[in-house]
């Protein structure tokens, strides 16, 4: 099932989200779900709170940005803990699914170890690096509700705030279904 995406605005992305317990009902047919709404909106990575549910769950695709084949991974994370950011930070210009057509610059560190469950609740502890640690990064803060514009500068926030309040009100043009907290 395809979800609509939360758009900036939404309440939901700015909780802290809860851990998910082994009985969650259907986890698995919610995890597809998200894989699907994730391909059919071309993204990297999907965090629950983007479809409305604030639960530590989140799922990426960090394959198509890597030339060669077998690198970067497709995962869903569940009660996802990080555990260690380290080596230099650099900068990248992301983007996100909920805030459709704004791309900043931001520094995450090059490095993470973390601690997650996957689908059968099995415990992982893993490292990763370059662009799946930031796709980890980015998705992780959207379980803390974080979003990849509050580590921008506040002159550059301040820039983008009419932008941002369109995108509230669905005044925007996106090629997958939203869901706007102001519409
Ligand atoms: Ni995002």
């Amino acid at each position: 099932m395809i979800f609509p995406i939360r758009a900036f605005g939404d309440p939901v992305l700015r909780k802290k989200c809860d851990s998910i317990p082994t009985d969650y009902p259907d986890l698995k047919e919610l995890i597809n779900s998200m894989y699907e709404t994730m391909d059919e909106s071309n993204g990297v990575g999907l965090a629950a709170p983007q479809i409305g549910l604030d639960i530590r769950l989140f799922v990426i695709d960090s394959t198509s940005m890597y030339d060669k084949d077998g690198e970067g991974v497709r995962t869903a994370f569940i009660n996802a803990e990080m555990l260690e950011e380290t080596e230099k930070p650099w900068a990248f210009e992301e983007g996100c699914l909920s805030i459709p057509h704004i791309r900043e610059n931001v520094d995450r560190h090059a490095k993470i170890r973390l601690k997650y469950q996957d689908e059968n609740f099995k415990w992982h502890e893993a490292e990763f690096d370059g662009m799946t640690a930031r796709v980890i990064q980015h998705e992780y803060d959207h379980i803390e509700g974080i979003l990849f514009i509050d580590h921008i500068s506040p002159l550059k926030r301040r820039l983008l705030k009419g932008k941002l309040a369109d995108i509230s009100k669905g005044k925007i043009s996106v090629d997958y279904r939203m869901k706007f907290p102001k519409r």
